[in-house]
């Protein structure tokens, strides 16, 4: 069940209830048959709109870090990832690039703009390509004239009002800003001519659109106020409804200083309760939007920035946009992908970042994954690092290593050997199953499915896997079983015995299915290939963009229980140049599928 609604809410799941909580908007509610739990998404995505097919660069390995705190430093590490044969698709640059963290500039003693341009172009030269940060906040003390983003903005009233019609203040990296208000029209072919001026310097391929909850240092309209008054249970025909053992969350009742301001609504939403404002390090819930009152906008901030955004760069670039988002709404994948937000260097969070990046591929956002390696927290540690580099590369339709100023450099090229060779040995795996991974997106694209999916998607009947989220296969074909134990060299694992499996390694085949303990020494992440399953490959050369240019290979697991006529596997492939807009549309593209017949069954 999905209820389609923006404003703030509680969602209580609880063993025989579900309880929703709204504090305003629309009740727009829509229940989805199935029957299978692939069928449910499929049928969700056939009203929010199926996700926008990638670039195919977008599928290869992203290194960023916050910090590199040079033009010089940045070149470094790409030379090392390189001259080691670190596979890199896509360079990012992290707000330290900027001149004191105003966008669509640059820092003119650290990221000199000419020689910043110059290594843009040699990225391109070498296949690769670049994504930089852009934070939706804009620079408001600036002299006249000195910050055209700003000043054209004024003149072009793209900023949100505070609810006395002045431009709503906030702060964040740069000191006083001003938001954009995306859903007004007048803010995107503002916003467009700014990325096309940053471009027309720096010719970015994407955009890392950070902070658009909206965030903001100061709470509202900054009046300080943190605390509400004492909180009040719910009522008790609220709170034993559910008749389950779940207690209510305690709720604000009543007025706060001003009840006229949304601020202080007669009920809170859960965590929130009693503890802090709405309006929490955000815009002031009564400032005003095109769409209506940010009360009622908020949680649409992230997904009005992706949809002006994608736009703004297709047509600055003129080919496939590629735009991260941290935040979403129902929709947000017809336009941009997510990462999972500031996790940690912890076993906690590489196993997190699974049930993440289900959830997000259920809601049709495929392209998303968390920060490879870990973002804050300790030091990631070169064993984590690597279990991350390889979960990653099976598991995340967005393949990001990140992390935050301050701690050590987490690029696979600063690891000595073996943990380097081990990284090596997985972002080439990740190349050779490029052509497998975009043809999942294109499946995704044109029809809904999942890229990255649950256990139960492709085995409904199977109740043994209903509860398990430690595996996860990857299309139909791949099932990945990564290792989340500090010093593990083996794990223990599910082989669904309703097909055979084979080693993705060494392609023999599994003898024994169902709970199983699987090898798993640090050099790789357990892989199965499904039989009946033909999978596309293709030999990998360190981008996706040279990769395209080696032959492809196809891995055929053969279902040998099958007796011809009938299939004993099956397999497809979507293909064009990888960038170019529209190309399924148009037909400029290649739709190939394959099936396998055996004359005579083999084997069980
Ligand atoms: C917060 C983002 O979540 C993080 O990824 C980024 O590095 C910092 N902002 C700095 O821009």
């Amino acid at each position: 069940m999905w209820l389609f609604n923006s404003n703030a809410m509680d969602v209580l799941v609880q063993p025989n209830a579900l309880t929703y909580r709204v504090i305003g908007g629309v009740l727009d509610v829509f229940v989805f048959t199935g029957p299978r739990p692939a069928d449910v998404i499929a049928q969700y995505q056939a009203i929010v709109g199926l996700p926008r097919m990638p670039p195919r660069w977008g599928l290869g390995f992203h290194l960023c870090r916050w910090g590199y705190n040079s033009l010089a430093r940045a070149i470094e590490i790409n030379d090392m990832m390189v001259n080691q044969s670190l596979p890199r698709d896509v360079a990012w640059l992290d707000i330290d690039y900027m001149d004191r963290h105003l966008d669509f500039t640059t820092d003119p003693v650290a990221y000199p703009t000419a020689a910043f341009g110059a290594w843009v172009q040699q990225l391109h030269a070498n296949g690769q390509h670049f994504v930089p940060i852009i934070d939706p906040a804009i620079s408001s003390t600036q002299p006249p004239g000195a910050y055209p983003p700003w000043d054209q903005g004024v003149a072009d009233d793209v900023f949100i009002r505070a609810a006395n019609g002045s431009i709503f203040i906030g702060a964040v990296w740069p000191g006083p800003t001003g938001f954009p208000d995306f859903t007004a029209p007048q803010t995107t072919p503002w916003w467009q001519a700014q990325l096309a001026a940053f471009h027309d310097a720096i010719a970015i391929d994407g955009a890392w659109i950070d902070m658009n909850e909206p965030s903001n240092f100061v709470d509202g309209d900054g009046d300080g106020v943190k605390k509400l008054p004492s909180p009040t249970p719910l009522p008790a025909a609220h709170s034993a409804s559910d008749g389950d053992s779940v207690s209510a969350p305690t709720a604000y009742r009543g007025s706060g200083p001003d009840p006229g301001d949304p601020k202080w609504p007669p009920y809170l939403p859960g965590r929130l309760g009693g503890a802090t404002l709405l309006e929490s390090k955000t815009v002031a819930m009564s400032a005003r939007q095109y769409a209506g009152s940010h009360y009622n906008a908020h949680n649409l901030y992230g997904w009005s920035e992706g949809v002006a955004t994608m736009a703004a760069m297709e047509a600055v670039r003129g080919k496939r946009g590629f735009v991260i988002s941290r935040s979403t709404f129902a929709t947000s994948g017809v336009h941009n992908g997510h990462w999972l937000g500031d996790n940690e260097a912890t076993w906690d969070d590489l196993y997190y970042s699974i049930p993440g990046t289900l959830t997000f591929n259920l809601m049709g956002i495929p392209l998303v994954g968390a920060d490879v390696c870990g973002f804050g927290g300790p030091n990631t540690t070169a064993e984590l690092c690597t279990r991350w580099q390889q979960l990653g590369a099976f598991v995340y339709g967005f393949y990001r290593n990140h992390n935050t100023i301050g701690k050590a450099e987490q690029a696979p090229a600063v690891f000595p050997d073996p943990y380097q060779s081990y990284m090596r040995a997985v972002l080439n795996d990740r190349l050779r199953i490029v052509p497998y991974l975009y043809t999942l997106f294109h499946l995704a694209h044109t029809q809904g499915t999942a890229v990255t999916r649950p256990l139960f998607f492709e085995f409904a009947s199977d109740p043994a896997v209903v509860a398990i989220d430690t595996q996860v296969m990857l299309g139909n074909a791949l099932l990945v079983s990564p290792v989340l134990t500090q010093g593990a060299t083996s794990r223990q694992a599910y082989l669904p015995p309703a097909a055979r499996w084979y080693d993705w390694y060494t392609g023999a085949a599994v003898a024994s299915t169902g709970v199983t303990t699987l090898a798993a020494p640090l050099s790789t992440i357990p892989v199965h290939v499904r039989g009946g399953a033909i999978v596309p490959l293709q030999d990998p050369n360190m981008t996706t963009v040279r990769s395209a240019l080696n032959p492809f290979r196809l891995l055929v697991a053969l279902d040998t229980r099958s007796v011809a006529p009938a299939s004993a596997a099956t397999g497809s492939l979507f293909w064009d140049d990888g960038d170019s807009l529209q190309s399924y549309e148009s037909g400029a593209c290649l739709v190939l599928s394959w099936a396998a017949t055996v004359s005579q069954a083999s084997g069980s």
